[in-house]
């Protein structure tokens, strides 16, 4: 294990990694959150979010390397590390046997937060996810969208140095998305107030992170803003369609390569093509599909998003859940859990 800097970010760890067993779900990896910094963890189902979430949360212990929160190391200090940070799970862990409000009163006991100021802050959180007409009916009879809002308020109330939102949007209404990504961007004007977010959705990382790291396999396969990511795998992406020869036409295509940066096939019908110059390279992709007698049904040329960057470097794409639909995901975690029965 190495030594830390003495530079003081709010989160710094070095080799950070965490094994269940024979499965590395974090696998040594070094970074560092400035103060002030939305920082993003993207990536697909197992990356390792949540596991690396937990470890600066202090919430599970890392196999191996450094990590420290506000210049408190995780094993060594976790009280400290408990003190500065907010955290918003993955899970539903609100208590349903309690109305909205009488949870926010108990987080604010926990924390020691009292009189008036606990009655701003819990007005103020409601307001926010906008369930302050419903603050106080019981939870249980709350829909899943509304208790994931108070799930958000009630690791708000703390107002932290460092808040942790584990997938902060699964389950909403793109309505209620946005209201949500409208506080995170008012959080971030707070002073010295960090927030690291995961979540798989590619717009919500592009929209509101400073930096991003792409996570798959418990590993950093990229780390930079979004404006830099996109960036960094070129210019143009061009998508074409096709009925049939698709191996094919990618073969050639391969063979035939000093105008593209990279090839991948995103469906049974479609390859993507990542190029400096579409100009040039477009009529280049006619004349092999044309000499190989292969018929180009469509063609789409568009600038490269976060998806493109997560394809480039891994192959796969993140589209395994359908992103217009805010409940996809719940459904699929549902359908993984009743397969593990
Ligand atoms: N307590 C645990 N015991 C054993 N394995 C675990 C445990 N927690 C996580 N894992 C494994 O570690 C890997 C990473 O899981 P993690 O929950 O960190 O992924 P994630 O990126 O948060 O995924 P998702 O997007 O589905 O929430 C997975 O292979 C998972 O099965
Ligand atoms: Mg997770």
């Amino acid at each position: 294990m190495s030594e830390l800097s003495e530079v003081r970010d709010i989160v710094e760890t070095v080799e950070i990694t965490k094994a269940f067993d024979e499965n590395v779900a974090v696998d040594h990896v070094s970074f560092n959150i400035k103060e002030g910094e939305i920082f993003g963890l993207l990536g697909p189902n197992g990356a390792g979010k949540t596991t690396m979430i937990k470890m600066l949360c202090t919430l599970l212990v890392p196999s191996d390397g450094i990590a420290k929160v506000g210049g408190h190391d995780v094993i060594k200090e976790p009280l400290k590390v408990k003190e500065i940070i907010g955290y918003v799970p993955q899970d539903i862990t609100v208590d349903g046997f309690l109305t909205g409000r009488e949870n926010l009163e108990l987080q604010a006991a926990l924390y020691n937060i009292k009189g008036e100021e606990r009655e701003r802050r819990i007005d103020e959180v409601l307001k926010l996810v906008q369930l302050r007409e419903r603050a106080d009916g019981l939870v249980n009879y709350f829909s899943g969208g509304m208790r994931r809002r108070l799930e958000i308020a009630r690791g708000l109330m703390v107002e932290p140095q460092l808040l942790f939102l584990d997938e902060p949007t699964l389950g909403l209404d793109p309505a209620s998305r946005k209201a949500v990504w409208n506080h995170v961007q008012k959080l971030r004007k707070k002073q010295k107030l960090a927030i690291l977010m995961s979540t798989h959705y590619m717009e919500e990382a592009d929209k509101l992170c400073d930096r991003i790291a792409i996570i798959d396999r418990g590993r950093f396969i990229a780390l930079d803003t979004p404006t830099n990511l996109k960036k960094q795998i070129g210019g143009t992406i061009i998508e074409i369609e096709l009925s049939k020869s698709i191996n094919r036409m990618k073969k050639l295509l391969t063979q035939n390569n000093d105008y593209i940066d990279n090839i991948n096939q995103i469906n049974e019908t479609t390859l993507q093509i990542e190029v400096q110059d579409s100009d040039t390279a477009l009529p280049k992709i006619f004349k092999v599909a044309s000499g190989a007698d292969i018929d180009i049904n469509q063609v789409r040329i568009r600038q490269p998003t976060l998806e493109d960057v997560f394809l480039h470097y891994t192959g796969k794409t993140l589209r395994d859940e359908d992103l217009n639909d805010p409940f996809s995901f719940v459904r699929s975690q549902i359908s993984k859990r009743m397969r593990s029965f």
